[in-house]
């Protein structure tokens, strides 16, 4: 596969790492401190078109590829991946869903502002029963003549404070198993919706994560996505690409990590000369941009496929496995090269360690991973 980007693709990579030094790094360790939602530099987002990335500009998107989105997402993810998730979710998971699957109505009330940054999504699948095995939902959705009646407790909702829409999935016929499941969106303020308190999280501290609550929630029937019965589709569809999100999301980290590491090993000194002068540090430099190449290739050949209208599920399954373990990984080598410097807030490192685990658990854990990669495998 060729990877020689373009000058587009180039200039939007540019874009994103421009505004990822000035408008996010400044507040990004006190936002991680004190937990608070980067309200300001969401909107700012938007203006840029990365909220849409990939949505057409008839409905307010910038029209761009994948291959645009992961260079976005990594450069951002690398100085904040808060603002990553908060950035990934609402492009991979909400507007591709709606662009995708609504109707003209959806794609006009609901994706043309979310695309364009003016409103901000939260998709709705995890259940406190219902995590990784979401065929088992819970919630319901019964249709009373023109509004369906939602019941029911969503879980761990990324931006489930600061949406204003959400996509809920909901069984809308409990005796067709997954194939009773609809994709219906909520908006914020609408009866019998309300949510939990923010949790209090180990990373990514600076986007909102809660619980959502349904008690005889009335939504019309025209804010159904797609068609009763394929929500469950809908959803692993969606979390297909989504994966490839959360894969640069999780590069992004590793490359920070990574980066830091060289940075400080240059500057370190220990038994007369600067660490990066030592073969065990020199190792484990050299292991990290290995991995973190590996990473990108794997990312960047699931959106190439998935821009060429190819099956990608398992490549963007394979991404987001393996540069989640690396993610890890290489923020815990980073911490090893600084020392005792790595385990304090200061040096930055270990809010990539903390920020670099949850990409090993949301959209599918890294054995729901294996699962897709091995069914893939064996179907084949
Ligand atoms: N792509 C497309 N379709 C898929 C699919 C995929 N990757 N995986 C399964 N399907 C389809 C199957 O084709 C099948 O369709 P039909 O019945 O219409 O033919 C249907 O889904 C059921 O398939 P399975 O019998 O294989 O389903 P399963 O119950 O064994 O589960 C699973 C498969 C892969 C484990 C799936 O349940 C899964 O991916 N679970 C993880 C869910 C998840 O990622 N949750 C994260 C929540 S969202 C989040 O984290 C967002 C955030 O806040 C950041």
């Amino acid at each position: 596969m060729n990877f020689d980007f373009s000058e587009d693709q180039i200039m939007i990579r540019q874009t994103a790492k421009e505004f990822a030094e000035s408008e996010i790094a400044p507040s990004a360790i006190q936002r991680d401190i004190d937990a608070v939602f980067p309200t300001e530099i969401v909107k700012k987002l938007g203006e840029l078109g990365f909220l849409g990335m990939m949505v057409p500009p008839e409905y307010g998107g910038a029209g761009l590829d994948t291959i645009s989105y992961v260079l976005a997402m990594i450069e951002i993810s690398k100085v904040d991946a808060s603002v990553g998730v908060i950035m990934s979710v609402n492009n991979s998971l909400v507007c591709y869903g709606l662009e995708k699957y609504g109707s003209i109505y959806i794609k006009e009330k609901y994706l043309t502002p979310l695309a364009s940054g003016q409103k901000l999504g939260a998709f709705a699948l995890s259940e406190p029963e219902a995590g990784s095995d979401a065929t088992k939902q819970k919630t319901t959705a019964d249709k009373d003549g023109e509004y369906y009646k939602l019941n029911g407790i969503k879980n761990w909702i990324t931006n489930g404070l600061s949406a204003d829409y959400y996509l809920v999935i909901a069984s809308t016929d409990k005796d067709k198993g997954h194939h009773g499941i609809s994709a219906i969106l909520v908006e914020k303020g609408t009866e019998g919706f309300s949510h939990g308190k923010k949790e209090d999280k180990l990373g990514i501290r600076s986007s909102d994560t809660c619980s959502l609550t349904f008690e005889n929630c009335k939504v019309p029937v025209q804010n159904l996505v797609w068609e009763e019965g394929k929500g469950f589709n809908f959803a692993m569809n969606t979390l297909n690409g989504g994966r490839i999100g959360i894969a640069s999301q999780a590069i992004g980290i590793a490359e920070a990590s990574f980066e830091a590491a060289l940075k400080y090993s240059k500057e370190r000194k220990a038994f007369g000369s600067t660490i990066s002068n030592f073969q065990a540090i020199q190792f484990k430099l050299a292991d990290m941009a290995v991995k973190i190449e590996a990473a990108k290739m794997l990312t960047l050949q699931a959106a190439a496929l998935k821009d060429a209208g190819k099956k990608y599920y398992k490549e963007a399954a394979m991404a987001k496995l393996y540069s989640s373990k690396i993610a890890v990984e290489c923020a815990l080598e980073a911490i090893q090269i600084h020392g005792g410097y790595g385990y304090v807030r200061e040096y930055l490192v270990e809010r990539y360690l903390r920020d670099a685990k949850i990409t090993e658990i949301y959209e599918g854990t890294s054995e729901i991973q294996n699962i897709v990669i091995a069914r893939a495998l064996l179907d084949s």
